[in-house]
């Protein structure tokens, strides 16, 4: 019994803002943000909330996947930016797509979570406890960016990506996972900010907004994620050169460059989406995912690497047999 995707689907924000865009209303520029990051441009927000996102992300996952919102028994969402403390993200989305069966609940491992969501699916899969799971990826960045930090607020974007995850017999799904935390070096990227003013203690009101240190987070990734693909790629039974793609969260077109060079891989087996979408965090990942399964990219039999890495610290891969 392996844990399957299948079907994918994602939804970005109407609004596209370009590098220009922002070089109008602070002091950056296409060929700064360009030239460092891949990043072309990003959807943000008007209208739009992060389980609203979710919800058509997971309409457009269920119609590809040919599965009814009844069937689905797990819904997870990987978001640091749900709309509300509570009511979860999870059970708006089970509310807005009526999928009265499944138990619906959020994780946080920030841009690591939609890989976390597909390990916590694999897990009840396998075990029998469900059987057809819902997992998302869905961010609202831009509402917890400081747009006076050019360093940092440039790279983002919001939206939302899903995939349906089965139990099935066979050789396809997921074949190998490796995931990890470092909560020592949590601070170089964080959003803080929840003071307390119970009766006993006031703290002082911090704005709770994503602080970076971009060179110690480049350091993080370029180290953590290729010896997580080796390690995922040899639990799989697999080498390197047997992986067809690499679905890789999209946080900057260098850092995807450097895991490339590092596993001795050609980066035309990298595709991206950071060009027309920036860093959407849990998104990330899903919605690669649905771009590639969209163009007719993923054919029965590929494998597939996934990886995701970000904030906490958190990263998680996944060998998949498509
Ligand atoms: N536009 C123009 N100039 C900018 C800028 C912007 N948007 N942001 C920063 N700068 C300036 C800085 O002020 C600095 O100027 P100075 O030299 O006069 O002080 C200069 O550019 C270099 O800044 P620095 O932060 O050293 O740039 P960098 O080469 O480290 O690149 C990142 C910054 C963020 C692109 C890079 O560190 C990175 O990609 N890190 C990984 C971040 C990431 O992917 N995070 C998410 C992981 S989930």
């Amino acid at each position: 019994m392996r844990a399957r995707i299948i079907g994918t689907g994602s939804c970005l924000p109407e609004t596209v803002v370009t590098n220009d865009d922002l070089a109008k209303i602070m002091d950056t520029s296409d060929e700064w943000i360009s030239s460092r990051t891949g990043i072309r441009e990003r959807h943000l927000v008007k209208e739009e909330t992060t389980a609203g996102m979710s919800a058509e992300a997971a309409r457009r996952a269920m119609e590809s996947a040919g599965v009814s919102a009844e069937e689905i028994d797990l819904l997870i969402v990987g978001t640091l930016s749900a709309d509300h403390v509570t009511p979860s993200c999870a059970c708006e989305v089970q509310a807005r797509i009526g999928a009265v069966n499944a138990v619906a609940f959020d994780i946080n491992a920030a841009c690591a979570g939609f890989m976390f969501a597909l390990n916590i699916a694999n897990a009840y899969l396998q075990t029998g406890v469900y059987r057809t799971a819902l997992i998302l990826g869905a961010e609202t960045l831009s509402k917890i960016m400081d747009w006076n930090d050019r360093s940092t607020c440039v790279l983002f974007g919001d939206g939302a990506g899903a995939a349906v995850v089965r139990a099935e017999e066979g050789t396809a799904g997921l074949l190998a996972f490796d995931q990890g935390s470092d909560g020592v070096k949590g601070g170089v990227l964080a959003c803080r900010g929840r003071s307390n003013n119970n009766p006993l203690v006031e703290t002082p009101k911090e704005l709770s907004y994503v602080h970076m240190d971009g060179q110690e987070v480049y350091k993080f990734a370029v180290t953590a994620v290729p010896h997580s693909l080796q390690k995922t790629i040899q639990a799989a039974g697999l080498a390197v050169e047997d992986i067809d793609y690499f679905a890789l969260h999209q946080a900057n077109i260098r850092i995807l460059q450097s895991v490339a060079k590092r596993l001795r891989v050609t980066e035309d087996k990298f595709p991206i989406s950071l060009d027309h979408c920036g860093n959407i965090s849990a998104a990330s990942v899903p919605i690669l995912l649905d771009e590639m399964n969209r163009k007719g990219m993923l054919k029965p039999g590929m494998k597939i690497a996934l990886s995701g890495f970000g904030g906490g610290l958190t990263w998680a891969s996944a060998v998949i047999e498509w």
